[in-house]
This record gives structure tokens, sequence and C-alpha cells, in this order.
């Protein structure tokens, strides 16, 4: 079969590699309809990571069951899934509390497994023709409809990026009326927006400089910052208080809750700098949230930061030693939860969100591609929405599209 592997920094190529078969009897094997292209993949892609030449991409999955292994039994061949990057077991310790992101079945060499990536176990991923799914009945959610469907698109991004942008909200202890800052529009800060909206969040930054993506923030009802146009904590509570109406139902001694009460760093480590963004700044962003978020607010850090990063600006940052203002936000009060998230806590209600027609998280998605054609759809989107990746925001990969062509 087909199948993306990485070749080394900034290189990736579709080649012939053996297909997947049951290895265990609780495996299934999926026929991918759709693989989507990752802002963690891109990690990866940059050698900035653990992640060798060889690796096989791809941990946003979705497709038809090919074939299921003698201890599968509530889900058949031609059933249409979705399955969570976090590969789970359902049945160890964390997995019974709702934390598959931290199995302890699933990787023998640590406590979270997913497909395609670095560190986290021994699954190929799934941007190719065919995947092994492990422990399937826990790991496939079932979906309705058709492959290549109305919502083919919406559907796949329930494997992480919805999932993950809704956990990012629960980080951030965003509920009905809060206020959130976003930072990072990229697909799951765009979602992380959008899943605030849709718990009632009455006002939402989205931070970032990509045109495009900071379009489709203000296409939701966000309020968008660019980064460029001067420091975005500043502009956040310079357009604060600009809301009059929003202000003249504040006390006096209110006023000094100037910033909001809930941000998100949907970034990571490979952040920019504001002031030269041609260089990175892996503490901006959350030097910044700790100036916006008032006091007693919160902080979720969705966006990823690894013990080891190759390419760090510095020997501390090289190993995943970072120095950000604990002070400030002691002194606040403020809660930081971080963390990769637990797919499978959300995925059933979100689907059903989707479904009944409640949510479209597929309005970031911008390309819809054929497997042969993931090198450049890589080369593009590394850009992150600038330059030679202006119109790249979410690249969904389609091996059904080969096949046709
Ligand atoms: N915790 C999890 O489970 C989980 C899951 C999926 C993705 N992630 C991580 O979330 C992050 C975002 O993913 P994505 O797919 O949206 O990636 P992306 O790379 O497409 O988006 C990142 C965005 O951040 C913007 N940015 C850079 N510096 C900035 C700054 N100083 N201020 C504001 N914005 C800035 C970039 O312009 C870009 O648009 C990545 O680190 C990814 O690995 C985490
Ligand atoms: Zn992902
Ligand atoms: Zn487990």
């Amino acid at each position: 079969m087909k199948a993306v592997v990485y070749k080394g920094k900034d290189q990736v190529s579709v080649e012939e590699i053996p297909n997947p078969r049951i290895e265990a009897p609780d495996d299934a094997i999926i026929r991918i309809s759709s693989a989507a292209i990752c802002g963690s993949d891109l990690h990866m892609f940059e050698d900035r990571s653990a992640a060798g030449p060889g690796t096989v991409f791809g941990h946003e999955n979705m497709g038809i069951i090919e074939e299921v292994g003698p201890a599968v039994r509530s889900i058949k061949q031609g059933d249409r899934v979705v399955l969570p990057f976090n590969v789970a077991c359902g049945f160890c310790f964390n997995c019974a509390r709702g934390y598959t992101n931290a199995c302890l079945t699933a990787n023998p060499e640590g406590t979270t497994a997913g497909y395609g990536y670095a560190g986290m176990g021994p699954y190929r991923g799934g941007q190719a023709e065919y995947l092994r799914v492990p422990f399937a009945d826990f790991n496939c959610l079932k979906l309705p409809g058709n492959e290549g469907d109305e919502l083919e698109d919406d559907f796949v991004l329930l494997a992480d990026i919805f999932p993950t942008a809704w956990h990012a909200t629960e980080q951030a202890h965003v509920h009905e009326g809060d206020t959130v800052a976003v930072y990072g529009a990229g697909p799951v800060g765009l979602l992380a927006a959008y899943s605030s909206l849709l718990k009632g969040a009455s006002e939402v930054f989205v931070v970032d400089r990509a045109p495009e993506r900071l379009q489709k923030a203000k296409s939701i009802g966000a309020i968008p910052v660019d980064f460029t146009q001067g420091d975005p904590a500043e502009q956040i509570k310079e357009i604060r208080k600009r809301n009059t109406r929003q202000q003249s139902a504040l006390r006096p001694e209110d006023r000094k809750m100037e910033g909001v009460m809930c941000g998100i760093d949907a970034v990571g480590y490979q952040a920019r700098d504001d002031r030269n963004p041609d260089r990175e700044d892996p503490m901006q962003v959350i030097r910044q949230l700790s100036q916006v978020v008032n006091p007693t607010g919160h902080i979720g850090i969705i966006g990823v930061f690894f013990p080891k990063d190759p390419g760090g600006v510095d020997e501390h940052a090289r190993k995943g030693e970072y120095l950000f203002p604990l002070g400030e936000i002691w002194d606040k009060g403020i809660g930081i939860e971080m963390g990769q998230a637990p797919v499978k806590r959300y995925n059933v209600f979100l689907r059903d969100m989707i479904i009944n027609g409640r949510a479209k998280p597929s309005f970031i998605v911008t390309q819809r591609l054929p497997l042969s054609q993931a090198p450049e759809a890589y080369a593009h989107f590394v850009h992150r929405g600038v330059g030679a990746g202006k119109d790249y925001t979410k690249v969904v990969l389609k091996p059904g599209l080969d096949r046709a062509a």
C-alpha cells in the first residue's frame, strides 16, 4: 500500500510499504477515507522531535472497517469509524478514569500512545491506504452515513483537533459568559475559539499574524488580533476598553479586571517572537497570557512542549526547560492546565453535535488532496498560514482520490 513516510528534515515521500495485518485478536484494519495533516506533524517534519526517518505519519484517521480480529465484538466490516489520535486500551487505571491520553497499556515504553508519532509506541500512522487499529472496540467511534458524504470533513476532525480544542476550553475553564483569549489561529486555535463560542463565551479574541486564519476567526464571531500590529495583550485590553456598553456595566473597582478570564495557548514551543517573527521565542505566548489573564482566571496550554527539542533556541529549550513569569501567575492566583487531550472523553458528544447540525468544524478545511500530493501539502502547510502557506489552514488527504485518478 502507499503511505506518507518521513525522510528527514522538511522531507516526506509517498512510498510503497507492506499492508498492515491483524496482529492481536482485538485489532481491526481500516481502509482510510480521510487522514488530516496536523500542526503536530510539522514538529516531526521540521526535525523538532525524536521522530526518525522511516516514520509513517498520520494520527487523524477515519475510514471503513476492512477486517476485524476474532475478539472484536461491536464493530464489523463495512462500518464507518473515526479513531482518537490517542491509542488506548480502555481498561487500565488511567483509561478507566477517562485519561486515555495516558494509557498505561498501549505504549510499552511510556504512558501515552498514538498513531505515527515519535515516542508514542509502535503504531504506524494513517496517512496511508490502510491502518491497523489496536483495541478496536474501544478506539473506533462509529459514524453514520457514507464515505465522502457532506459530513466527512467534519467527522475526520473528531480524531484530534475538535476534541483537542474543546479540551483546551476545559483546561482554561471556559464557561457561559466568559471572556477568552486564544493565541494561535491554526486549526487548534480556531476550533478552541469555536468551542468557546459553542459553550456560550461572551467575548473571544484570537491572536495570530496569518491573514486568512484571522479572517476565519472573524467569520465565526471571534475578534481577530494581529500580533504584528503591537503587543497583543495590550491590544486586547484596548479593545475591551472601547466596548463602552460593557464598560458602563462595571463598578469602578471592576475595571481592575481589564483582561480576560480564560487564556489558551494553541501555539506551543514553536511560538514566534512578535517583534521579529523570523525568530522563535518559546515563552512569548505564556508571558503574554500571564499579562492578559485576570486575577483568578485560568490558562490552558494545549500547544505542544516536548522534553527534548533538537532545534531549541538555547541549551535549556533543547532540554524542554523554560523561563516564565511564575511569580506573576502565582500572585494573580491563575490556574494552569496543560498536556495532551483525552479525545475519547469528548468525541461522542461532539459527533452528535455534528450529526444534529449544532457544530460544523470543517469551516477550517482548506484543501482536500490525494495522498500522492502529501509532499506538496507539507511543503505549503509548514509555512503556517503565511507566504507560500497563506491558503493552507487544514489539509485532509484522501487516498480514494489516488485510486480514482
Ligand atoms: N495537546 C494536544 O493534545 C494537541 C493536539 C493537537 C495539536 N496540538 C498542538 O497544538 C498546536 C497548534 O496546532 P495547529 O495544528 O493549530 O498548528 P499550526 O502550526 O498550524 O498553528 C499554530 C499557529 O500559531 C501561530 N503563532 C505562532 N507564534 C505565535 C505567537 N507568538 N502568538 C500568536 N500566534 C502565534 C502561527 O502563526 C500558526 O497560525 C501545536 O503545538 C500542536 O502540536 C496539541
Ligand atoms: Zn493532530
Ligand atoms: Zn489504558
